[in-house]
């Protein structure tokens, strides 16, 4: 056959920010790289050829601080970290494709070469600092917000430090009003909206160039022309979204592949990096921009902000207990579902259960009714009878499932694209109390009606399971696999073609158990 007459799949690639490998991660890390595994099965889903990509960022002061504490190298102790949180991905069920490591030679001989091209361009150039420095977010401070701070980290509360030395500049000053008009004319687009303001306003006026490097550290990667110099964090950081796809030094085949990214997905704390830092570079290295920056919020725990010492913090451990009483599925369910995406989140084990049980009482009683009832009544689904009043809102929230949730996926809505599948189910099981079919299977003068209510709610439950697979993978697969509709290989469309009459059931089983 004709290969050039298919064509091209679409592709997506999509990024999470890359982690610091100093603890081992936490709900924070787990939740974001969440997020981006559930866009990344959406968008598989949709036929398209995704890129998944996370990581460790291990290089700089952070780390160096650590590990002296910990009484170990920088390097020991980001492989000692960068490892546990690439098998908690495994264990978590992460479809990432690739998982880069910044102390990588595949990262250190592209950044080198972004670094060279910048050199080469103007747009690096050396001078002297001096100024503010907070220390926690690896990052100077001006002095105006440096004063209005208090002179403490706004981050970390942690009092600024006084920082002087020589240093390479990289010339952002240049790229303000570009990348101004990128972010408001949605060529890079934010989300939540609300943020994009907040950048805007933040670029208007902007008039310092980047310090970039630092000779006083030895754990980075040293500039190509002035080895004494290493690199200082945002510039080797944000690069590994390129640097991934083996760019600029490499053979660029992923790269020529997949960017520009389709999604970076961020924290709020780092997104004006992501927001000016980032396409600077690019359009510095003359670059395509990124075109979507999610950012989500960020969590506390039981109504406060997660610490060791209140003993509210969801750390690796937590969230193994957590797996092992609720299941990956239903975890992945409540972080989603627990505030609109971009809102702060507080984590709380009461809501946990909640969420849970809604599973069960919505999505998985519905799956159970349904092939009871169809098989005590009719064996296979039955072909649909006797059109009658209470079929309109189903039908409706079935036909109009796909269309709500691409949107939603689109502008990252996540806890959206969580509850409208719930909705569907939800619909499903008023429908089951208005046209009730156990009344309705003792009159046979009503048994065309019982076809269309037993045929409905086969659907319902179909589309209602399609469109949680990216966010229950093991338990919707499952689900579906009781309506004997199998997944492998096929689209969100294709799994959402309507059962048709005659269609034989698989065997039931409990999704949700009663938790003991
Ligand atoms: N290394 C930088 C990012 C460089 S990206 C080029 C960094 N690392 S981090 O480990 O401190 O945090 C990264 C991300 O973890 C945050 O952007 C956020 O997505 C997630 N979270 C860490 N703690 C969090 C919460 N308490 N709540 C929600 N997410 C947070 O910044």
């Amino acid at each position: 056959m004709d290969r050039e007459s298919f064509p091209m799949t679409e592709r997506y690639y999509i990024t999470t920010p890359i982690y610091y490998p100093n603890g081992e991660p936490h709900l924070g890390h787990v939740y974001t790289t969440i997020c981006a595994d559930v866009a990344a099965r959406w968008h598989r889903l949709l036929g398209k050829d995704v890129y998944f990509l996370t990581g460790t960022d291990e290089h700089g002061i952070k780390m160096v601080k650590t590990a002296d504490e910990q009484k170990t190298t920088p390097v020991d102790l980001a492989t000692k970290n960068s490892n546990v949180f690439r098998e908690t991905f495994r264990e978590f069920g992460i479809t990432n494709n690739d998982f880069i490591r910044t102390s990588e030679e595949r990262h250190k001989t592209n950044v080198q070469e972004i670094v060279r091209r910048m050199l080469a361009t103007g747009d690096i150039y050396k001078g002297e600092y001096e100024g503010w420095y907070d220390e926690g977010q690896e990052e100077f401070i001006a002095e105006n917000a440096a004063k209005e701070a208090e002179y403490k980290s706004v981050i970390s509360g942690r009092p600024l430090v006084r920082y002087k030395e020589s240093t390479y500049f990289f010339k952002l000053t240049k790229y303000v009003d570009q990348v101004y008009r990128a972010v408001e004319s949605d060529q890079i687009e934010i989300r939540p909206h609300s943020r994009k303001n907040e950048i805007l306003s933040k670029l208007k006026g902007y008039d310092q160039d980047l310090s970039i490097s630092r000779s006083s550290l030895k754990w980075g990667i040293p500039l190509p022309n002035d080895p004494e110099h290493v690199l200082y964090v945002w510039i080797d950081a944000l690069s590994n979204y390129v640097t991934a796809l083996n760019w600029p030094a490499g053979d660029g085949e992923l790269y020529k592949k997949y960017w520009p990214a389709n999604a970076h997905l961020i924290g709020k704390e780092i997104l004006w990096f992501h927001a000016f830092y980032w396409p600077a570079m690019l359009l510095a290295l003359g670059q395509p921009l990124p075109k979507k920056l999610y950012a989500h919020g960020w969590w506390t725990s039981e109504g406060k902000k997660m610490s060791k010492t209140l003993g509210n913090f969801v750390d690796l451990s937590k969230l193994r207990e957590l797996v092992v009483k609720y299941g990956h599925d239903p975890l992945r369910y409540y972080l989603l579902r627990a505030a609109p995406f971009g809102n702060d989140l507080d984590f709380n084990a009461s809501e946990l259960n909640t969420a849970y049980a809604e599973l069960g009482n919505v999505l998985g009683n519905l799956l159970n009714r349904n092939l009871n009832m169809i098989k005590k009544y009719r064996g296979t689904v039955p072909a649909l009878g006797q059109a009658g009043p209470e079929d309109a809102a189903v039908e409706q929230a079935i036909a109009e499932l796909p269309a709500k949730l691409k949107s939603a996926y689109e502008d990252f809505r996540l806890q959206d694209c969580v509850l409208l599948p719930i909705e569907v189910a939800r619909a499903a099981n008023t429908y089951i109390d208005q046209t009730r079919p156990f009344t309705l299977a003792k009159d046979p003068a009503q048994s065309a009606r019982l076809d269309t209510v037993l045929n409905m709610i086969a659907r319902a439950t179909q589309a209602a399971l399609v469109g949680l697979l990216p966010v229950l993978p093991e338990k919707a697969k499952a689900g579906l696999a009781q309506l004997n509709l199998t997944t492998d290989g096929k689209t969100f469309d294709e799994l959402l073609e309507p059962i048709e009459g005659g269609h034989q059931l698989g065997e039931a089983s409990i999704l949700f158990a009663k938790l003991e």
